[in-house]
């Protein structure tokens, strides 16, 4: 494989829990807790291929949209997953940084967030970044309010507003995505990393995300180095003239 292709950092949309556990008759939990482990395993074979930054959509802000009980299950699911965790993700040297918005949610979460986030903030062999309470447009919001209040503080101008400041503003100071994966076959967004997405390149398997495992990833992989990226400039390869 040509490393040189390899996406620097990588989205997934972990999307299908639910029909996965109810194509087998099972409860909703019992798709989001397969879903845990299947990410488990997921990461692990991500950053074995040396691919140093995955972005991941665990909890959209719209998310809390859903049943009581399914959204308290998804947050002890959280704490679980956050907690059992920090061994892995300390033996692998993976730094762990959260997206979102941590005002509305219950305290032993945050308290599991700041320690993972905390714990793993010296690792440097590759990053995690959990996009949790997150929003897209949200994020946009917020960096604007960062951006006005500099202004009203006579930091900066309003000439200094570029996309670099506005990049510079959003949740993490990370490099833009080069691709985004949305497992369980729909053909959205739902609000993930608009900015940071611009000039992604998007695939949709038509997996639910239990079943997205490794052999999936590196099909995955290969799609992506097919992708020939423009950047709105000329093409520079698979064309005659
Ligand atoms: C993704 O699976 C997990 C979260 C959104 C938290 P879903 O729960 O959305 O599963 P489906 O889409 O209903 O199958
Ligand atoms: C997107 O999935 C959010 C996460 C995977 C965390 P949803 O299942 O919430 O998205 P919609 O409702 O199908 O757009
Ligand atoms: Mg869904």
């Amino acid at each position: 494989m040509n490393d040189n292709k390899l996406p620097i950092h990588v989205g997934i949309i972990m999307d299908g829990n639910g029909r996965w556990a109810k194509k087998r008759g099972f409860s909703r939990s019992i798709g989001h807790k397969m879903g845990a482990q299947n990410l488990k395993k997921l990461l692990k074979h991500i950053y074995k291929k040396n691919i140093k930054i995955v972005s991941i959509y665990a909890f959209s802000t719209e998310n809390f949209k859903r049943d009581k009980k399914e959204v308290e299950y998804l947050m002890d699911l959280s704490i679980k997953f956050f907690t059992d965790e920090l061994k892995t993700f300390m033996k692998e040297n993976i730094k762990v940084l959260f997206s979102g918005r941590r005002d509305n949610l219950r305290f032993d979460v945050v308290q599991a967030m700041n320690e993972l986030e905390e714990n793993t903030k010296n690792n440097n062999n590759g990053i995690l970044n959990i996009c949790f309470n997150y929003g897209g447009r949200l994020e946009i919001i917020d960096a604007i309010k960062k951006i006005v209040m500099k202004v009203n503080d006579n930091d900066i101008t309003i000439d200094d507003i570029n996309e670099n400041l506005v990049s510079e503003n959003m949740y993490q100071d990370l490099p833009p995505l080069d691709f985004v994966i949305r497992t369980s076959g729909e053909l959205r967004i739902s609000n993930f990393m608009i900015w940071e997405s611009s000039y992604a390149e998007y695939y949709f398997p038509n997996i639910l995300f239990p079943d997205f495992n490794a052999k999936e990833f590196d099909i995955a992989i290969e799609e992506f180095q097919k992708r020939n990226r423009r950047f709105g400039g000329i093409t520079n390869e698979n064309e005659s003239n």
